[in-house]
């Protein structure tokens, strides 16, 4: 019988490759950037199984022209871009990576609420640029961060982690998310607010929901107007929960002190972005997970579970779980 044939979104390391030759052919995508769609369809198909990433728009349209797809594996926490429905009409299992990249997502987070607070890559840029003059009693003043609120909104597995570690800064730690998590409230402090409520409480503003119908442009310019002129606002999570103009509004205007952001409303940026030349705002290019480890644990519970899903086997973390 003819070996099963994958199509794999992105660059990989040998050794990923050579585990998934030992049970199928494997075509690989060799651009660090997005799959096209219509490079999409064209390469899948003729293929049981599809390795993506956050960034390929798996639609109705790719999964109704892969007659052959028993499973769609991404290597992130997220979903967004993959078309459920689809997949579930077609028989599909879609697999996902949560849990392994909890930690190093919030870690990022962090980093990102404290270089934001304290507007580090501005001051890096004044030596960059060759002009630091002297120690100035007013430059650079940011926001402080020690014993400051902390308002979550989406408290998952990061929310929870990203609490965590403001537990050690002392933070107050308001949180709110569409059920009360309890269990959550009692490990890490947090206090369940209304939305309007953390928003007006808050001096950072940390965004850690999924995309979802729910969740979209959920921080729209009212939410703006609502934060306090000092705050700061984080989002590592996705930048469809966030009304792109009228964050940029929102930073212009001065109605808040500055933004850290990782993920966009179209990614990838590039350096004629408004957000990128507002010298208040941190950008990062969705780099959440990327730490050597976690990026290779994901990429090898993706292989797994493409192989899972060839052999007709559950996937150790199958959308929706
Ligand atoms: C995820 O896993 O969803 C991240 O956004 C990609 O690292």
């Amino acid at each position: 019988m003819d070996k099963p044939h994958i199509f794999i979104a992105r660059p990989m390391p040998h050794w990923l490759i050579e585990k998934l030759e030992q049970e199928a052919t494997v075509d690989v995508w060799n651009k660090n950037e997005a799959v096209p769609e219509e490079e999409l369809i064209r390469r899948t198909e003729e293929a049981d199984g599809l390795f993506c990433t956050v960034s390929e728009a798996v639609t109705r349209n790719v999964i109704e022209q892969a007659p052959r797809l028993k499973v769609i594996a991404t290597m992130a926490v997220g979903y967004n871009n993959i078309d459920l429905e689809a997949a579930r009409e077609n028989k599909i299992k879609v697999g996902h990576t949560p849990g392994v990249l909890t930690e190093t997502t919030a870690d990022l987070t962090f980093a990102l609420l404290m270089a934001a607070a304290r507007r580090l890559p501005e001051a890096m840029d004044t030596i960059r640029n060759n002009e630091w003059g002297s120690w100035a009693p007013f430059a650079f003043t940011g926001q402080d961060i020690y014993g400051a609120t902390l308002g979550i909104i989406g408290m998952g597995r990061i929310g929870e982690a990203v609490a965590k570690r403001a537990a050690g800064f002392d933070m107050n730690i308001l949180y709110h998310n569409r059920s009360r998590k309890r269990e959550a409230e009692e490990r890490v402090g947090a206090v369940y607010t209304e939305l309007d409520e953390l928003l007006g409480q808050a001096d950072f503003v940390c965004v850690l929901a999924p995309a979802t119908p729910e969740t979209e442009k959920l921080i729209d310019a009212e939410a703006f107007r609502k934060m306090k002129k000092t705050a700061v606002f984080i989002n590592s999570s996705r930048g469809a929960t966030v009304d792109e103009p009228a964050l940029i509004d929102a930073l212009r205007e001065g109605e808040i002190f500055g933004a850290g952001l990782d993920v966009f409303e179209n990614e990838p940026i590039g350096a004629d972005h408004p957000l990128v030349s507002l010298s208040n705002v941190v950008v990062l290019p969705h780099i959440g997970s990327a730490s050597e480890k976690t990026r290779r644990q994901m990429a090898d519970i993706t292989a797994d579970h493409i192989l899972q899903g060839l052999k007709g086997e559950p996937l150790t973390h199958e959308v929706p779980e």
